[in-house]
């Protein structure tokens, strides 16, 4: 079935070379990976991705909001290869080279804040975090660390303390790192006292202090509080500016750090280069890694140097901030600040106004919320009662699949819109026609899965 220039499935998916290789990976994959379809990816160009069947499909999901810049954009594959032939690992742990240090130089100009500032690397949002908790305990003394429910922050063994967002996640792996609290996250879509009275009057930002502090949890021995700026996979959640004041002031007040995670808001995403900039935030540890190098395994943190002053040998990894990582973040930032950041704000309210229109027509989208191009359409039973309707996002996810369009889901009944941040207003419109279709049929059919 041919629908545009970017969608074309022409074998029941997955097809016999797809199935080949799902046998195989069945056999010998982890089954830990969430694998929600069978999209066999062969090669991907732009906002296109070919399947080993031939099929192709227009990629709203980004390999998890990865390909910033699209896939393999020329001049990020072209840096890569010049970069591959010159030099491709040194180890930044034990030697210098030019792209680690340039790289160091972009994100310390480009993230908030106007104080100097250095920059450690690692390669993925988990280690990312990992170096955000050990530099928080290192600069301050402190142990504690405050996170929110539905936070996802990765799943390596002090990141997964911090992650609250599937029980899955967490189950069978033991005791995780001591001095953890959770905290509920804004979350006004479901706000009880905005349904009071229909204003902001945001209790969940005062459970800090006036309930933890009040009754648990000295603040002189908190490090610091880790929170995503947009909750991803919680739900693609955004939080009231009032947020931010809050944590602001309970930072300033009890000298207690702020980290952001910005692992997926980060990058322009948002339409802004970091999604703390919508809020006039300035946290004092930024973490990144997913956009930062269209798809080359990188995560970094970035701190005033005041904060970064750790000893010599007391954190480094063998292979982050590798020279190709690095070639591939330096050059996707180029193509961020050439326009791909004010495209994502402009495609982004372009399709969250389109996505409150489909709304009207169909009464299973309950919220749409988001900034720039991370874009969450809350599906519920019934909008009074906001009923979760988890059976049909998930229904929605398989067939916005089936008709060539690749979505994920986030929180338990959320779609998410996150594509790489090159799409363009024509397929936006097609990504909504299919929604419209989707959400067409699962009205119809009342489809449980
Ligand atoms: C906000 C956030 N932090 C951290 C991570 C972990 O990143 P990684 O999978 O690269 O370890 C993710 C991954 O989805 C994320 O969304």
């Amino acid at each position: 079935m041919e629908k545009n220039s970017w969608i074309n499935i022409k074998t029941p998916l997955p097809g016999p070379k797809g199935q080949g290789v799902l046998d195989q990976d069945h056999q010998f994959v982890s089954p830990s990976y969430t694998r929600p379809y069978p999209m066999v990816a062969k090669e991907a160009q732009g906002m296109v991705v070919t399947d080993v069947d031939g099929n192709t499909f227009l990629d709203f999901s980004a390999g998890i909001a990865v390909c910033a810049t699209g896939h393999c954009h020329p001049r990020v594959v072209k840096a890569i290869q010049d970069q591959a032939a010159k030099l491709i690992h040194m180890s930044g742990t034990d030697f210098y080279y030019p792209q680690i240090s340039t790289l160091a130089q972009k994100l310390a100009e480009i993230t908030p804040g106007a104080s100097d500032k250095k920059v450690y690397f690692g390669n993925s949002g988990t280690e990312a975090i990992e170096a955000a908790l050990k530099l928080a305990r290192y600069a301050t003394g402190r142990n504690r660390f405050i996170a929110f429910y539905h936070a996802f922050h990765g799943r390596t063994y002090g990141s997964l303390s911090l992650t609250a967002s599937k029980p899955v996640q967490r189950k069978g792996f033991g005791s995780l790192l001591e001095g953890v609290t959770h905290v509920p996250y804004p979350y006004c879509y479901r706000c009880p006292d905005r349904e009071v009275d229909g204003t902001c009057n945001p209790a969940c930002l005062r459970v800090i202090e006036e309930v933890l502090f009040n009754s648990m949890l000295s603040p002189m021995e908190v490090a610091a509080i880790v929170f995503e700026p947009i909750q991803g996979e919680g739900g693609y959640v955004v939080p009231p500016k009032e947020f931010f004041v809050e944590l602001k002031r309970i930072s300033r007040k009890y000298g207690i750090l702020l980290v952001a995670d910005e692992v997926q808001s980060g990058m322009g995403r948002t339409g802004k280069m970091f999604a703390v900039e919508h809020f006039e935030c300035e946290p004092d540890i930024i973490a990144v890694a997913k956009g930062i190098a269209s798809g080359l395994p990188l995560g970094a943190i970035v701190a005033s140097s005041k904060i970064m002053n750790w000893a010599r040998g007391s954190h480094a990894s063998t292979f982050g901030g590798n020279p190709l990582s690095c070639v591939a973040a330096l050059e996707t930032i180029r193509l961020l600040e050439e326009g791909l950041i004010e495209n994502a704000a402009v495609v982004g309210k372009f399709l969250i106004q389109r996505l409150w229109k489909l709304a009207e027509r169909h009464a299973m989208i309950g919220d749409v919320r988001g900034l720039g191009l991370m874009i969450g359409v809350e599906l519920v039973k019934d909008r009074k009662t906001k009923e979760k309707a988890v059976e049909w996002r998930e229904a929605a996810i398989q067939k916005a699949f089936r008709k060539g369009l690749l979505l994920l889901g986030c929180g338990e009944n959320t779609l998410r819109l996150m594509p790489p941040l090159i799409v363009n207003q024509q397929q936006a419109e097609v990504a909504l026609e299919i929604l419209d279709e989707v959400f067409a049929e699962i009205e119809c059919q009342r489809v449980s899965f």
